[in-house]
């Protein structure tokens, strides 16, 4: 965004991150997360107000480890090193790092530390607290010019500042949340040291973008595929606000979403006067679905079938000048530490190859956030429901009736999904997990109801706590909680005669079960 600040994430291939551009934006300053061989001149261009290096998994004095072109610290912009960042930034600059010998400086998880509240980056805060570390390497001396502003009982340079240059380095992590006052250590060094203006909100970035939008599409015709879920959402309402008439929706209704879905969705667009279409798909995508039961399968067919339905309606509206898809900040952002294997082939909505003809492409949400997605569409004026809508995959309730997928068998889940979903918001707990969902497995299991034996499902319930669904913990739900749910479904809904709990954490198991 040009006309915003930047801070530049280097990325090192620690699994914070995201984190760490996140808490950044969260201060209402803009943040790019970039790869650590980003070119000098790539980052002269960028202009960012500060540099922040992110942690990561290597050791600074290993030969193959990811390094930095030294003219870096010459440019006059501020740098804060993060764990392996500020290791990198000390050896640099001519310190010296060195596997920690014993236990006196390799530090994990919570410690006490002490702060030195003369320097700015721990300007008006408290003098001591708790610090989340995670190294095992240890800054034997640190560079000329630096001073320690920070200790352990352990280790006597846990912080270190050259405030003449800009230059911060802290061995632990002040983006989790267990670290006392983390975020403020953050701020301060955006608004103290990097001179932060504080000038990316999203009132702004809904102005801005709409501007931006009407100026490109001019008199133009836009299409765009609607899922339902928050990212389409609520693109498709920033666009609705900005060239109205001129948009046409299409909502591929596939039979696979849960219970009211479809109509809380076009209800939700009534009040834009655009072009929105609702395809009743049910019955192609049950019929090509039939018999199958092959988890990655049941994706690839389910993608494709998507594409020609939506490339059926698209040929209908006849010349289209730009699509938009709603792809958002973690799918843009290449990591550092090269790619990770595929565990799921994941269909997205956004990712529809060339089928109609058109000129552009349109990403509007491509620079922000999850939480700044759901912010925005708030912002435009998206109903709380949908914009605080959790993720729902693009496969739908196909990849959550396991094994071979019927009607019946979707209604049934419907139902019970629809159940527990309703005793959770009942018991005020949807703010407390981040996925929770009903799973109709293909096992049957005897039974009793009333005098007579039944042969009937399971179902498994699974609700997850999680900040970026890599990793996720099975979510504490109070047993009574999980009571009503089960007395509800057995009694409400017909062909499940026994309800389980999933306990596994990601790894090792995934948030869906297909
Ligand atoms: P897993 O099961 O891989 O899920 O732990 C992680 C997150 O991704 C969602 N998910 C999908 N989202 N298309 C999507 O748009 C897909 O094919 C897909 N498969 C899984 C899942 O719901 C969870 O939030």
């Amino acid at each position: 965004m040009e006309n915003h600040q930047l801070i530049l994430v280097l990325d090192f291939g620690g699994q914070y991150n995201q984190l760490i551009a996140r808490r950044v934006r969260e201060h209402n300053v803009y943040c790019e997360v970039k790869p650590y061989h980003t070119s000098l001149d790539e980052i002269r261009a960028l202009r960012p107000i500060g540099i922040i290096f992110t942690g990561g998994p290597n050791s600074v004095y290993e030969a193959s480890s990811p390094k930095c072109d030294p003219a870096l610290f010459e440019l006059g912009i501020p740098v804060l090193g993060i764990c392996y960042g500020c290791q990198l930034m000390a050896q640099v600059l001519g310190g010296e790092v060195t596997a920690a010998q014993d236990d006196t400086a390799r530090e994990y998880g919570k410690t006490k530390t002490y702060y030195d509240t003369s320097c700015k980056l721990f300007k008006g805060l408290p003098g001591e607290g708790i610090s989340w570390m995670s190294h095992g390497d240890y800054m034997a001396q640190v560079p000329a010019g630096f001073a320690l502003v920070g200790h352990t009982d352990m280790c006597p340079n846990v912080a270190i500042a050259d405030e003449t240059r800009g230059f911060y380095g802290v061995q632990y992590h002040p983006e989790v949340n267990h670290t006392e006052s983390g975020t403020q250590m953050l701020r301060n060094f955006l608004y103290e040291v990097c001179g932060a203006k504080g000038d990316w909100t999203m009132e702004d970035y809904k102005r801005t973008s709409i501007q931006a939008i009407r100026d490109k599409v001019g008199a133009g015709k836009v299409l765009l595929a609607l899922s339902g879920g928050v990212d389409s959402s609520v693109a498709a309402a920033l666009l609705a606000e900005a060239v109205g008439k001129q948009l046409t929706c299409v909502f591929v209704d596939h039979g696979l979403m849960r219970k009211n879905e479809g109509d809380e969705v076009e209800a939700a667009f009534a009040k834009w006067d655009i072009n929105f279409i609702r395809v009743d798909a049910e019955a192609r995508f049950l019929g090509r679905l039939a018999g199958v039961s092959d988890p990655e399968t049941k994706r690839k067919i389910i993608g494709e079938e998507f594409i020609r339905v939506f490339e059926q309606e698209g040929k209908k509206i006849g010349q289209v000048d730009y699509l938009v898809q709603g792809t958002i900040y973690p799918d843009v952002i290449e990591s550092g530490a090269g790619d990770a294997a595929t565990i799921k082939s994941h269909h997205n909505v956004g990712g529809l190859p060339d089928f109609v003809d058109f000129k552009e492409i349109i990403e509007p949400l491509r620079l922000l956030f999850k939480d700044e997605v759901r912010e925005l569409g708030r912002e435009i004026g998206l109903a709380d429901y949908l914009v605080m809508r959790q993720p729902f995959p693009g496969p739908g309730l196909a990849i959550r009736v396991i094994g071979d997928i019927t009607k019946d068998k979707l209604d049934t889940l419907r139902e019970a999904d629809f159940i527990f979903r309703d005793e959770i918001a009942k018991a005020g707990l949807e703010r407390t997990m981040d996925q929770y969902f009903a799973v109709l497995t293909n096992m049957r299991s005897v039974g009793v109801m009333g005098d007579g034996r039944t042969y009937d499902y399971t179902l498994a319930l699974r609700s997850v706590t999680t900040t970026d669904f890599m990793t996720a913990d099975w979510a504490r739900i109070p047993h009574e909680v999980l009571d009503k749910v089960s007395v509800r479904i057995v009694n409400e809904v017909k062909g499940i005669n026994r309800i389980v709990y999933d306990i596994t954490s990601k790894p090792p198991a995934t948030i869906e079960w297909e």
